[in-house]
């Protein structure tokens, strides 16, 4: 599996203070030479963490595959068609919320998203759809004619550890077979950390995962390059 490494929580930190420090370029920079396979931010319409500035100086600056969390905003999809990322990955956003609470309704919307991502793909940037592993929402998205979902793995961190995570990673395996059937590449992300990560290889086939918090948080402890390898050494056993 693939690892992309979410750094939107380094620019949660810079912004506390309000000047540049940690710097979120050399942040990215640092994840890729530990082998990250990706850098994922996610540009909120709030600017909470990431901002404009950062997404265009790791395009600019950086040989990575960069991936854009981004809201089915008018806003955003003219920042993505400037930018143009390697991937972009729509995700639902509330202003209340303290992260990305749920999935993507791919399909009560189906014919406004499709409509959405149309200039994404044609553009040439790969389009990934952020959904609860349910069957609806799955063939949803590939009757949308995306190439790649990222399943929410946030219920089953929660449940990590407790009665109903057996449970909740079945809901990720059939989501993810199901996707394999209908063609399309699955990520997951959200919630995962250095424990409840092992468990994603019992899941055939997923193509990468994006992991934010957990790295970020052990970074205080033992620094990013750390971090992000010991993730990536997780990641990568079979
Ligand atoms: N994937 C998506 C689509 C997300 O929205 C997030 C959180 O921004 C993540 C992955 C990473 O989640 P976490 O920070 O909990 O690892």
């Amino acid at each position: 599996m693939l690892l992309g490494v979410n750094i939107d929580h380094v620019a949660t930190l810079r912004n506390a203070r309000g000047e540049l420090d940690p710097n979120v370029l050399e942040a990215a920079k640092v994840c890729m030479l530990a082998g990250a396979n990706g850098i994922t931010t996610h540009l909120r319409e709030d600017r909470r963490h990431i901002a404009d500035f950062d997404v265009f100086m790791i395009k600019n600056e950086l040989d990575c595959k960069l991936n854009l969390e981004m809201a089915a905003t008018y806003e955003m999809k003219k920042i993505a068609l400037d930018l143009l990322p390697h991937a972009c990955c729509i995700v639902p956003e509330r202003r209340e919320e303290l992260t990305t609470e749920g999935g993507l309704d791919v399909y009560s919307q189906k014919e406004k998203l499709a409509e959405f991502v149309k200039p994404l793909l044609d553009n040439g940037i790969e389009v990934s759809l952020f959904i609860t592993p349910d069957r609806k929402q799955v063939s949803a998205a590939a009757d949308i004619g995306v190439k790649f979902i990222e399943l929410h793995t946030g219920s089953y961190s929660r449940a990590f550890g407790k009665e109903n995570e057996e449970q909740e990673l079945i809901r990720l395996k059939q989501a993810t077979s199901l996707a394999h059937l209908l063609g399309l590449t699955v990520n997951a992300g959200h919630g995962l950390n250095y424990q409840n990560v092992s468990r994603m290889h019992e899941i055939d086939g997923l193509h990468e995962l994006n992991i934010g918090h957990s790295i970020i948080s052990r970074a205080v402890f033992i620094g990013l390059d750390s971090a992000v390898k010991e993730m990536i050494n997780l990641v990568n056993k079979n």
